[in-house]
């Protein structure tokens, strides 16, 4: 099945997008972010400087949070009203003092190069105009010995019954935009809806 093009706005500017968007996926993004936990914890990640570009409503980082106590981390996003209704979770989970969000563009990077030890972006390939320049940011502010976490959706057989399906990226697609970037050097981990795309030390990189 083709790829079609998104049928929502690349950044979630709008108040009642953002609260449908947060009430439609509120669930699934905490078990996204409960799985990449369980990632991590496989990989050996403890503690670190951690940066979640495009956030979102922060249920990725809240959950990442909850499984690293000592992790400091900072999310970004454009999308104002996503941003206000995660800053709403983290005060309610009491994790104000190991999350925060800024507004930022995961195309432009507001850090210094190797500021962090994990960068994670989840949903967004699909979604920003040229992931191919945000994945070279993320490249570029991840440390040379740090962590890269990539997920996102796969269009597979269920594109046949769920439209954002359609908007993803094929496996094979996937793999052809990251060999384009600087992380081409990471692995590739997938399942029937989603495909992950992990640059460790076990991945030759930069170090
Ligand atoms: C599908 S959502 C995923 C959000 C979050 N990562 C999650 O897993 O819940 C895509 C997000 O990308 C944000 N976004 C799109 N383009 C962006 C850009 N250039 N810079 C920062 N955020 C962007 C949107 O505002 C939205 O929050």
């Amino acid at each position: 099945m083709k790829q079609i093009d998104l049928f929502h706005p690349r950044v979630f500017r709008d108040q009642d997008w953002a609260e449908g968007y947060y009430k439609r996926n509120r669930k699934s993004i905490e078990k996204v972010g409960q799985r990449l936990a369980r990632l991590l914890k496989s990989m050996g990640f403890t503690e670190g400087t951690i940066l979640d570009v495009g956030c979102g409503f922060a249920t990725v980082p809240i959950e990442i949070a909850k499984a690293f106590p000592k992790a400091k981390i900072t999310g970004i996003d454009l999308g104002e009203p996503l941003l206000k209704i995660g800053r709403k979770l983290i005060k309610n989970n009491g994790l104000e003092n190991q999350i925060v969000l800024l507004n930022g563009d995961a195309q432009n990077l507001q850090y210094d190069d190797s500021s962090f030890d994990l960068v994670i972006n989840s949903f967004l390939i699909h979604i920003v105009e040229d992931p191919i320049q945000m994945l070279n940011e993320i490249e570029r502010v991840a440390k040379p010995e740090g962590i890269i976490l990539i997920t996102d959706l796969r269009r597979g057989f269920l594109a046949y019954i769920i439209k954002k399906f359609r908007t993803a990226h094929t496996l094979e697609e996937a793999t052809g935009l990251l060999g384009k970037s600087k992380i081409s050097y990471g692995r590739f981990a997938s399942g029937p809806f989603w495909w992950d795309y992990i640059v460790d030390n076990t991945t030759m990189g930069k170090l």
